[in-house]
């Protein structure tokens, strides 16, 4: 049978049959600078909710891409702030502890409470295990992995408080299959599975649910790491190449768009999903189902 495939990006596509209205929410991302951060942040200013936006660690020595600069953190914020709502930009690396709790803290005191958490701050890097640097394995692990503990660590308590919330992070594909050249990756995204459902069973009580959200290759500067260590000028291609064969629904299709992933986001984050928890919920077009 022939198969057709018209491409638009997400903030071109139509989503006319699901409408979200975060309005009175305050929803905090990390990883919010650019990438499906942005696209989160924007996605639920656009849907009415104040923004709490973290971003900026700095230079890391084990990646060969450069994280996102201070502008960028800024002008996200100032593009949710133009749709009405209040945003926040805080520079954090989600690595430190004391900054994770103050950023919480000038979130909850700036619009009184946080009522979801998107824990989305990540970093890929390509090393095989044998010539893996440890500086490498422990960069990654702590961004990747402890990051995301300590976001869910300092958000949760007043979630708890007010028995209310909703704390999303961000998974992959790896945190359910391997790949080579990227154990500390898998092991960090398999970690972030282990974590998610432990504290789902713990936060339950409190009413306050707890999932990941598993993408496949989406179209960010994360994805060009796949390539290798550096970025060739074919790098659109030579992604389709490596990844096209992933997407079941359109072989031979570039990367997924990151509003695509918001969407999963944002109903994870909605009344719709109130007895979700302790889920993953893949946006990976069949990858992990082959
Ligand atoms: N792009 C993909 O193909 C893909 C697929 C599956 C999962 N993911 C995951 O999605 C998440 C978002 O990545 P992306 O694709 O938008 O890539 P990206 O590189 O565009 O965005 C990641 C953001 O996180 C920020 N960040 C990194 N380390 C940080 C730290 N220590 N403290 C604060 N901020 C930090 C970066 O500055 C950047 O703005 C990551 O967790 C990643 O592992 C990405």
């Amino acid at each position: 049978m022939e198969t057709s495939f018209v491409r638009t990006a997400v903030t071109d596509r139509p989503v006319t049959q699901v409408r979200y209205d975060f309005s009175g929410q305050v929803v905090l991302i990390t990883g919010a600078a650019r990438g499906q951060g942005r696209s989160h942040a924007l996605g639920f200013a656009r849907a009415g909710a104040d923004v709490v936006l973290l971003d900026c660690p700095g230079p890391l020595g084990s990646v060969h891409y450069a994280m996102a600069e201070p502008e960028q953190l800024h002008k996200t914020a100032e593009e949710c702030a133009a749709l009405g709502v209040g945003a926040l930009a805080v520079e954090a690396d989600v690595r430190d502890s004391a900054a994770v709790a103050a950023a919480v803290a000038s979130g909850v005191e700036r619009f009184g409470k946080i009522d979801v958490a998107v824990a989305n701050a990540g970093i890929a890097s390509i090393y095989e295990v044998t010539d893996m640097p440890e500086e490498a394995w422990d960069e990654l692990i702590d961004i990747n992995l402890k990051g995301v503990f300590l976001t869910a660590k300092h958000v949760a308590p007043q979630m708890v408080e007010r028995r209310s919330g909703k704390i999303i992070m961000t998974g992959s594909v790896h945190s359910y299959t391997g790949v080579p050249g990227s154990a500390h990756y898998v092991a960090s995204k398999h970690g972030v599975a282990g974590l998610a459902k432990s504290l789902a069973i713990e936060l339950a009580p409190f009413g306050v649910t707890v999932n990941y959200v598993c993408p496949t290759a989406v179209n960010t500067s994360m994805v060009d790491a796949m390539l290798g260590p550096t970025v060739p000028d074919d790098h659109g291609e030579r992604l389709v190449g490596v990844t096209g064969s992933w997407n079941q629904l359109q072989e031979g299709a570039p990367p997924l768009e990151p509003g695509e992933i918001t969407q999963a986001v944002m109903w994870l984050a909605s009344d719709g999903s109130t007895y979700v928890t302790g889920a993953p919920l893949f946006v990976d077009a069949g990858f992990t189902a082959k």
